[in-house]
């Protein structure tokens, strides 16, 4: 299955998405976190695109295309991939139907995660993520110390772009660049919309059978 994840900063695709990749064994694709692991190693594409993320703008969209093409050619992903943040602006769209078509596959469900703004928020600000395993922990729902990992004891780290100032923007580019990929989608007849306001695992089952994908341990 070729798949996107669609949805607000915040709204859980990323957790959604890691759990699926599992049951599947296809990739799971961020491009966020591809961006963040430039960051973090000093390369020329992280510095670049740290100058965006720490402002909440995105990332020109001719980097960010030509890199996910390249991750989409990998090997690991001619048996299906989930894309997560990306396409994030119509001109990516239709650079990855184009590139896609060219060979010969194809996109075949888009799940978009709604979640009320008040609650994006909130998730956002109350996320740790683990610096070793990259688990990500919801403070308000994770009965968790805020600084160790419960899988593998490493530091948990909150997000520079998870701080308030920094979510407005990144909101508003959702808003403006993102949203239009629904209509995008829905004019395809590709997209499932799943709410995600339930625990990580009714919003996990309500995705499982948003896609049609039955009788999974979840
Ligand atoms: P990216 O890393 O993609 O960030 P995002 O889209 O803003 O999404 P998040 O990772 O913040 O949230 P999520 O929806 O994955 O939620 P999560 O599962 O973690 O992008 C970062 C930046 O990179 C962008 O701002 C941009 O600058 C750049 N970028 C990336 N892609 C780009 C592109 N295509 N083009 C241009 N620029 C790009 O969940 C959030 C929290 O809630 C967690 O703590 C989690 O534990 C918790 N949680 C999740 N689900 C539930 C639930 N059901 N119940 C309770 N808690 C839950």
């Amino acid at each position: 299955m070729n798949l996107i994840f669609l949805g607000a900063p915040g709204a859980g695709k990323g957790t959604a998405a890691t759990k699926l990749s599992g049951l599947l064994g296809i990739p799971h694709i961020s491009t966020g976190e591809i961006f963040r692991n430039n960051i973090s190693t000093g390369t020329e594409l992280g510095k670049l695109a740290e100058q965006y993320i720490s402002k909440g703008s995105l990332v020109p969209d001719d980097v960010t295309i030509g890199m996910v093409k390249a991750r989409l050619s990998e090997a690991d992903c001619a048996g299906g991939f989930i894309l997560d943040g990306f396409p994030r602006t119509l001109k990516q769209a239709a650079a990855l139907d184009e590139y896609l078509e060219s060979e010969g596959r194809k996109i075949d469900r888009v799940v978009d995660i709604v979640l009320s703004e008040a609650k994006l928020v909130e998730r956002l600000t109350n996320r740790r993520i683990c610096a070793v395993c990259k688990l990500s922990y919801n403070l308000k729902v994770h009965d968790i110390n805020d600084s160790v990992c419960p899988a593998c004891g490493g530091a948990l780290i909150m997000r520079d772009d998870d701080k308030e100032e920094v979510i407005a923007a990144r909101m508003a580019a959702y808003h403006k660049d993102t949203e239009p990929l629904i209509d995008y989608y829905v004019g395809k007849r590709k997209l499932v919309r799943v709410n995600s306001e339930e625990v990580v695992s009714d919003t996990f089952a309500n995705v499982l059978a948003a896609l049609g994908i039955k009788g999974a341990d979840q």
